[in-house]
């Protein structure tokens, strides 16, 4: 685990910080996603380096009852497979059920599975998906 690593529930976190994140892994960032989203969730937990930097991202989804809903795991480019993710999931684990939520789910591309099920010890489960756009 890198040391001095800042982790913090529903700490302040820019759009822009969050298009940056994205793109030093090579992913595809949307600019205004992260403000778009934001109101909808329970709470989100952010990792920050010692300057500051955003290196690491969970968003936690919520029905407003018992079931939470874990979602955009992200972890810097530079500072992936040292335990970040795994570190800002068991902290999203925390706080759901600290809120009282029963369940947290996540769903994933099957190369995830060694993150989800063995990192941060999700079990599997049936479940569904409907691709919205898809459907005639
Ligand atoms: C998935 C992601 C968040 C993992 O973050 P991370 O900080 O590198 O994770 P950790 O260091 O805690 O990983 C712990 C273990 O999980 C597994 N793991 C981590 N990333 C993995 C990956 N991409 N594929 C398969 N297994 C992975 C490994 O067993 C790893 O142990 P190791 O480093 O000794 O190999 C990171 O790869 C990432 O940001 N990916 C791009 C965005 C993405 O795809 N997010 C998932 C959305 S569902």
């Amino acid at each position: 685990m890198p040391e001095h690593i800042a982790y913090s529930w529903r700490g302040p976190v820019t759009d822009s910080e969050m298009v940056e994140l994205v793109q030093s892994y090579g992913g595809r960032a949307v600019a205004g996603w992260w403000d778009q989203i934001r109101g909808h969730s329970l709470g989100w937990v952010t990792a920050r380096n010692v300057e500051g930097e955003l290196v690491g991202f969970v968003n936690v989804a919520w029905d407003g009852g018992d079931h939470a809903f874990l979602m955009d795991t992200k972890t810097r480019g530079s500072l992936q497979h040292q335990g970040v993710g795994t570190e800002v999931v068991r902290r999203a684990v925390v706080h759901a059920r600290a809120a009282g939520c029963e369940w947290l789910h996540v769903d994933f591309d099957a190369e995830l599975a060694p993150f989800y099920f063995d990192a941060c010890g999700f079990r599997s489960t049936a479940a569904g998906l409907i691709h919205l756009p898809s459907r005639p």
